[in-house]
């Protein structure tokens, strides 16, 4: 009897990746995935710690597991990825019931951990199952052994037929070196490495042959991508992306997350603007419009140098569309400090912005160094106000597409669900809001598709379902906020493009 397993998934997209890579080893070794847990055999959490609140859902989902626990000493729970690394064995406090442990530098180990618990019962025991970046031998092991199980794990990438892969994540960057002093994740991620570049190729290769349209490379700071081959030659990251776009000139659409707003080269640009299949998206954080508070916040660039990276990137594609992030509320932040935050916003006219209260995070810097002295009703307030100007922003800048033609790719029926499988942030403001519109908007939503351009825009347009997964032309008749609506253009229709 194959085991069966419940996976879910928190966070961003690497750990969407991590899932999928996780999964597919598990699959190999006989267990079957399942979409509830009441039915599991082996219930594994991949985790956020990037923020309190990612942090809270899993542990109330690990509170409402205890009973079951107790009752079924066979079931192995698993908490893997950001939280399981930042918290450590002290989360066996808080969650006795927790059986295996596992860190996202760690995954390549996953399987085994699982197996033990699971046929030598000593998750029945009692016992733990542990690997951790900061627990085991892989700290004082080299940084390349290191680099070596874990570029495994990428490479165990599997894509069976049947396989949801019209748009897939690969890899490029692991870990971070930014150090930004509110973010955890150069902790639980570790330092950055970079894979080699023949290995990102086949992965993007073997996904497009597999039915891909859309790749997205993933890395924290993805333009630092740099990789040093043995003979001491480099790939740089515009390198990388001319050498993809030309070793698979049948993949459509090739985009990448998240840029830092420092050392983005011109040559990243100009491959941008040079490779037609490179989309003209760009997320680019800044997190905030003071230089006070960017200082603060460790990022190493003024909000003159950000703009001058933005008017950049708009010189070589006007068309580019770029999105940010913001913290608001940061400690210590003033109201004018605030407002030039708003500023930035209205000057950069970004496609959206997601925009997050400050939450201290155990562990980084900010939290040791500063009080966390701005009060939530004053987070709160600033958080719509920002969402606010935003919102007015994307209004405009989707205004201005009404009457275009553009390339859409259909992702499914225009549900919050297929809202959530993509953002880079679950549970944004920019989800609820899409939320509010379709409890208010009178019109059957459900029977409409929707899709992304090469901007990112989200798109509805009415459509049949068997669409799914296609490239299709659709003119942009209205728009609202964050979402542009259309309908199939005749060339498309009359061809069934
Ligand atoms: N590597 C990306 C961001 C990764 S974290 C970058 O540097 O741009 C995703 C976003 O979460 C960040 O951009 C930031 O806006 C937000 N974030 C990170 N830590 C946070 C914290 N402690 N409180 C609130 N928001 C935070
Ligand atoms: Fe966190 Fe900064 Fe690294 Fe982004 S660049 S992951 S915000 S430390
Ligand atoms: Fe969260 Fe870890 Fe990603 S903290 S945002 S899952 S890198």
């Amino acid at each position: 009897m194959p085991r069966k397993l419940y996976l879910e998934t928190f966070g961003c997209q690497m750990n969407v990746l991590d899932s999928e890579l996780v999964l597919g080893q598990l699959r190999a070794q006989g267990y079957e995935s399942v979409d509830h847990r009441d039915q599991a055999d082996v219930i594994i959490y991949n985790t956020c710690s990037v923020r309190e609140h990612a942090e809270q859902k899993v542990w109330s989902r690990l509170g409402e597991l205890r009973e079951r626990k107790a009752a079924e000493p066979n079931l192995v729970i698993g908490v893997i990825g950001c939280m399981a690394e930042r918290d450590g064995t002290n989360l066996f406090k808080r969650h006795p019931h927790v059986d295996v442990l596992c860190g996202p530098g760690e995954l390549d180990k996953l399987p085994s951990l699982v197996h033990n618990a699971v046929v030598t019962g000593t998750g029945a025991k009692g016992e733990r199952q542990i690997a951790l970046m900061g627990n085991t031998s892989r700290r004082s092991s080299t940084l390349s052994a290191a680099e070596d199980t874990l570029e495994l794990l990428d490479l165990s990438r599997s894509i069976s037929p049947g396989d949801e892969v019209t748009q897939a994540y690969v890899r490029i960057t692991r870990g971070c070196n930014k150090f930004c002093t509110y973010c955890v994740v150069p902790y639980t991620r570790g330092p950055e490495v970079h894979r080699p570049p023949a290995n990102i190729i086949e992965e993007v290769k073997k996904l497009t042959d597999a039915g891909s349209k859309e790749v997205t490379l993933l890395g924290q700071t993805i333009n630092h991508y740099h990789y040093k081959h043995g003979d001491g030659r480099e790939t740089s990251f515009a390198e990388l992306l001319y050498q993809i776009h030309e070793a698979v000139p049948d993949l459509p659409r090739l985009r990448f997350v998240t840029s830092f707003p420092r050392d983005f080269s011109d040559q990243a640009l100009q491959a941008m603007r040079d490779c037609s299949r490179i989309c003209r998206y760009l997320h680019v954080p800044a997190q905030h419009g003071s230089d006070r508070v960017l200082k603060l916040m460790n990022r190493g660039y003024t909000s003159a140098q950000y703009i001058d990276f933005i008017d950049r990137a708009r010189g070589y594609m006007p068309d580019i569309s770029i999105a940010s992030d913001f913290i608001v509320g940061f400690p210590t932040e003033t109201e004018v400090e605030f407002q030039q935050t708003v500023e930035l916003v209205k000057r950069c006219r970004f496609k959206n912005s997601f925009i997050f209260k400050y939450s201290p995070r155990p562990g980084t810097i900010a939290i040791d160094r500063f009080e966390d002295d701005v009060p939530e009703e004053i987070k709160r307030r600033r958080n719509n106000e920002l969402l606010a100007v935003q919102q007015q922003v994307s209004a405009q800048s989707n205004a201005e597409l009404v009457g275009q033609t553009l390339e859409v790719m259909v992702e499914g029926e225009s549900k919050l669900v297929s809202r959530q499988a993509r953002s880079a942030y679950p549970a944004s403001q920019v989800e609820l809001k899409w939320e509010s519109r379709q409890l208010t908007d009178p019109s059957p939503v459900e029977t409409q598709l929707v899709g992304r351009t090469r901007g990112d825009q989200v798109v509805c347009f009415q459509g049949d379902l068997s669409l799914k997964g296609q490239l299709l032309d659709v003119q942009i008749t209205s728009a609202q906020n964050l979402t542009l609506f259309g309908k199939l253009a005749e060339a498309t229709v009359s061809q069934g493009k």
